[in-house]
């Protein structure tokens, strides 16, 4: 795809998000055609990039939602996902959070502790409700990415293990208020190994057979999100040997099959332009200074995330540089010698694969507005989120002043 990045920035400003919505089509699809045969779910974890705009997008295509907070569920609703393809996972759900997903009546609630499920089950009961639960299990497998994002390890604060989990289901399939119809794991994110999520897919099945004999039956067999995408050199996992991989494991099994992938679909459909400000040599180093920073993009400050970056048609010589933003920290960088050609107020930089993860980690600090979003979709661009102004920033502090 040719982009008109200067058209762009000059059209909606700088610093800009832009989202590639046919490209997240095709990853919808191609990872739906993979299921093809099966009874399967695809649940876009909303968190990875939730612009209304994105969910709708994939809610027209079939798609489900999977959620982290009641916030991301009302965002899924109002994207106009079925409310029967919306799960609700996280380690610390409010009382009133699980109050109002039980009453929207969306498909499940995931569970991740004993003591939530008691809470669950005691606000359903409030409701005269029954609520339909999965349990996050925790099979313990190394996930090999970044320990920041690996989740599927005991010494990970999230899910159970198995035989708390087959405690747990007991549990709630003799407690009126409960319906256990899913199980959930979750093992990490920016995955580029099958294994692991096969070894885990394989314990977890296991444990549904052994609840099916005790006549537990589990409809919903959720393998979570985690599909990595190339942001460098990485080969990513194929989609057909993933579903295989899961399909095998279940065998037998009479379940839908579930994934919650977020950065696969949106990661790579998205850039961040930035417009250069300065350039700069200290000590013999290079530095380029654009007007983006580590609030509208976190990953390269937070995980020393590599994302590649270029100047689009911009001649020269290239060197070593910087790539750093206004932000008072030195953590503020977007890539560190990153060879680019020499660079002049105005030119725009380009950070690649930013669909995931970019926008949502996006913060107000040094009161900074929050980017513009823009879609692409058949040849046109438009607006899928308005630059913030000073305005939206101090408007729940202004009438306080006194
Ligand atoms: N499902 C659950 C329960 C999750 O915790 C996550 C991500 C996903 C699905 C989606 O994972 P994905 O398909 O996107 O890998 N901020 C970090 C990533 C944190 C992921 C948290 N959980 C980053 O920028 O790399």
């Amino acid at each position: 795809m040719s982009i008109d990045y200067k058209a762009l920035v000059e059209k909606y400003g700088s610093p800009l998000y832009m989202y590639d919505f046919d490209y997240i089509e095709n990853r919808y699809v191609t990872l739906k055609e993979a299921f093809a045969g099966k009874k399967s779910l695809i649940n876009y974890a909303v968190k990875a990039n939730s612009n209304l705009s994105v969910i709708q997008h994939l809610a027209k295509l079939g798609a489900g939602a999977d959620c982290v907070s009641i916030g991301e569920v009302y965002r899924a609703l109002d994207a106009g996902v079925d409310k029967y393809k919306i799960i609700f996972s996280g380690v610390g759900k409010r009382d009133d959070e699980i109050e109002e997903a039980l009453k929207r009546d969306i498909l499940m609630l995931n569970l991740e502790s004993e003591a939530e499920m008691k809470r669950v089950e005691l606000v359903a009961k409030k409701l005269g409700k029954e609520a339909r639960i999965s349990i996050r299990v925790n099979p313990n497998i190394d996930p090999q990415t970044h320990p920041y994002i690996s989740t599927g390890l005991h010494e990970n604060k999230f899910g159970v293990e198995i035989d708390m989990a087959k405690r747990m289901y007991i549990y709630a399939n003799k407690s009126e208020h409960l319906n256990p119809v899913g199980i959930h794991f979750h093992i990490g994110s920016q995955l580029t190994n099958l294994d692991p999520i096969r070894e885990s897919a394989m314990i977890v099945a296991d444990l549904v057979r052994s609840l099916k004999a005790i006549k537990i039956d589990i409809k919903f067999f959720d393998v979570g999100g985690g599909i990595g995408v190339v942001y460098d050199d990485e080969t990513p996992i194929a989609e057909q040997a993933y579903v295989d991989a899961i399909a095998e494991a279940t065998k037998g099994l009479d379940v839908t099959l579930m994934c919650e992938p977020g950065r696969y679909m949106v990661a790579n459909a998205g850039a961040f332009f930035t417009k250069v400000l300065y350039e700069k040599i200290n000590s013999g180093k290079r530095f380029v200074i654009v007007d983006g920073a580590m609030n509208d993009l976190i990953r390269p400050s937070l995980y020393n995330a590599y994302h590649k970056i270029e100047a689009p048609g911009v001649e020269g010589e290239k060197s070593e540089a910087d790539v750093v933003g206004p932000v008072c920290e030195s953590g503020d960088f977007f890539g560190k010698n990153v060879a680019l050609p020499p660079l002049a107020h105005g030119d725009i930089v380009v950070v690649h694969s930013a669909g995931a993860y970019g926008f949502t980690m996006a913060s107000n600090y040094n009161t900074r507005p929050k980017p513009a979003e823009v879609a692409l979709q058949g040849g046109e661009d438009r607006l899928i989120r308005r630059r913030e102004t000073y305005e939206d920033q101090v408007r729940l502090e202004k009438e306080f002043l006194r």
